[in-house]
C-alpha cells in the first residue's frame, strides 16, 4: 500500500533523534568522546541549526552506550532562578533514578520556606519535585549551593558518568548575571565524572562567556561551532526518505532544496515536509516545486518577520537589505554605504550590532570592518528581498546580480511580480 501523507518522514518542530537524525558525525564523535570523562563543551549555533537535536542525540547515545546519567536542562523553560534550579533538580532526580527516600531526605535538607513536595507522575511514572516560593536571598543561596553540588554527588555515588546539558545557556544572564556564573563555575570545576554542555543560539554571547578573560567561564571548556549540514550528507539522507513514498526527486531538485535552505536542518526538513504530500500525488518532484514550497514557507514566516521588521529603525532595515543582497563582505565599503544610504561606518556598526543582538545577523571573523556579515536565516533573506520595491528608502539600491537572484528567490514570488 502506498504511504499516506501522514507517514511524512520529515519531522519538524520536534526533537529529531535516532534513525531520523541526519549527519553531524564529527560533532557527535566529539561529544561522545569528551563528555563521559568530564569534558565541558560550549556549543554555539544560530537559531534552527539543530543544537537541541544534536544535544539530545548525543545524550541518547551516551545513555545507551555508556549507561551515563544524561540530563537536559532547557533554560527557556525557567522564568526565574528558582524555577531553573527546580528544573535542574527534577531532571537530575529523573535521570539518576535515585531511591525515593534519598531524594526526600535531600529535599528536606533544603529547609526554609521552600517546602518541597515530591510526587510521581501517574502517567509517565517520572518523579516530580515542586519547590515553594523563595522567601529570602539566603534561602535562594542555600538552594543554589545544594543544587550546584547535586551533579557531583550523584556522580560520586554511582559507577556511571553524569552529563548535564544546558540549552540556551545565555539565558543565565537573566537571573543574576556574573555572580551566579562564578558560583556555577566554582562548583562544576570540582566535579569529577560530570560532563557539561553549555549550548546557546546567540553565539556572540556564548563566545563572550567562554572567551572574555573577565568572564566566569573563561576557558572552562572547548568550543564547538555548529554549521549547516553539508549537501552530500543531505543527499544521502533525503533520497531514501523520498524513496519510501516511491517519489522520484531529480538531482537538481535535491540540490535546490539544500541551496535554498542553505543546508540548515530546519529549512531543509520544512521544505521536504511540504514536498512529501505533493510527491505522493505526482510521484516526482522538480525544481519548480521546490521553489514553490520554499516560497510558501517565506510567505508564512512573514507573520513572524513583519513585527520584527517593524521594530527596526530605517537604518537597520537598509543594512538588512544590503546584507540580504549579498553585500555582507563589503558592508563598510564607501560605495555600498552610498548605494544603500547607510551613513557613517559607526552607524553601520550600530545597526549590525542591533541585528546581531536580535539573532538575525552573524559574522565570520572578528567584529571589525574586515569581517563578513550575513543574515543567518535564509527565510529572512528571501523575505527582506521581497520588501525592497515597496520600501522607497532602499529604492536606489543596486539590483542583486542575476546569480543571486536566481540562486535564492522563489519563482512563485517572481511570478507574482513582488521582486
Ligand atoms: N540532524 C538533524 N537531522 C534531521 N533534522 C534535523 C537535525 N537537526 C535539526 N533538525 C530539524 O531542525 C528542527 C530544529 O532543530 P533544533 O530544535 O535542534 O534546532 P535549534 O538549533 O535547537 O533551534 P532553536 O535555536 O530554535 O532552539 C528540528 O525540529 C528538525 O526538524
Ligand atoms: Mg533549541
Amino acid at each position: 500500500m502506498a504511504p499516506a501523507p501522514s507517514d511524512n518522514p520529515f519531522a519538524i518542530g520536534t526533537l529529531v533523534t535516532g534513525d531520523e537524525f541526519a549527519d553531524r558525525a564529527d560533532e557527535l564523535r566529539l561529544l561522545e568522546d569528551e563528555l563521559p570523562s568530564g569534558g565541558r563543551i560550549f556549543l554555539l549555533a544560530y537559531r534552527r541549526y539543530g543544537k537541541s537535536c544534536l544535544i539530545c542525540e548525543a545524550l541518547r547515545r551516551l545513555e545507551k552506550n555508556t549507561g551515563a546519567i544524561a540530563v537536559y536542562v532547557d533554560l527557556y523553560k525557567a522564568s526565574s532562578e528558582r524555577e531553573f534550579w527546580e528544573l535542574m533538580i527534577n531532571q537530575l532526580v529523573a535521570g539518576s533514578r535515585e531511591p525515593v527516600k534519598r531524594v526526600v531526605d535531600w529535599l528536606k535538607s533544603l529547609g526554609g520556606t521552600l517546602r518541597p513536595t515530591f510526587s510521581v507522575d501517574q502517567q509517565s511514572g517520572m518523579p516530580t519535585v515542586t519547590l515553594g516560593p523563595v522567601a529570602t536571598s539566603a534561602e535562594l543561596g542555600r538552594l543554589r549551593e545544594r543544587a550546584l553540588a547535586l551533579p557531583g554527588e550523584i556522580a560520586a555515588r554511582g559507577r556511571h558518568p553524569v552529563i548535564v546539558a544546558f540549552d540556551e545557556f545565555q539565558q543565565i544572564h537573566e537571573f543574576d548575571g556574573g555572580r551566579l556564573e562564578k558560583q556555577m563555575r566554582a562548583a562544576f570545576q570540582q566535579h569529577r565524572q560530570v560532563g557539561y554542555v553549555f549550548a546557546g543560539s546567540k553565539p556572540h554571547l556564548l563566545r563572550q562567556m567562554a572567551e572574555d578573560p573577565n568572564a566566569a567561564f573563561y576557558r572552562f571548556g572547548r568550543r564547538l561551532e555548529l554549521g549547516p549540514i553539508p549537501a552530500e550528507a543531505w543527499f544521502g539522507y533525503l533520497k531514501p526518505r523520498f524513496g519510501k513514498g516511491r517519489i522520484q526527486v531529480s538531482g537538481d531538485a535535491l540540490r535546490r532544496i539544500v541551496e535554498l535552505a542553505e543546508g540548515i536542518p530546519y529549512y531543509v526538513m520544512r521544505v521536504c515536509r511540504l514536498l512529501w504530500p505533493r510527491g505522493l500525488r505526482r510521484q516526482t518532484i522538480d525544481i519548480s516545486e521546490v521553489d514553490a514550497a520554499f516560497g510558501e514557507i517565506v510567505d508564512e514566516a512573514g507573520e513572524i518577520f513583519a513585527p520584527t521588521w517593524e521594530e527596526l529603525t530605517l537604518a537597520q532595515r537598509r543594512t538588512a537589505a544590503a546584507l540580504a543582497e549579498g553585500r555582507g563582505h563589503e558592508i563598510f565599503a564607501e560605495a555600498v554605504r552610498k548605494v544603500y544610504e547607510l551613513g557613517a561606518p559607526s552607524s553601520v556598526a550600530r545597526s549590525l550590532e542591533r541585528l546581531r543582538d536580535l539573532g538575525l545577523v552573524g559574522h565570520e571573523g572578528p567584529t571589525t570592518t574586515g569581517a563578513r556579515y550575513r543574515i543567518v536565516d535564509p527565510g529572512f533573506v528571501a523575505w527582506v528581498r521581497r520588501q525592497r520595491p515597496r520600501d522607497p528608502i532602499v529604492s536606489g539600491a543596486r539590483a542583486p546580480t542575476s546569480a543571486q537572484e536566481q540562486g535564492s528567490q522563489p519563482k512563485r514570488a517572481r511570478r507574482r511580480g513582488r521582486l
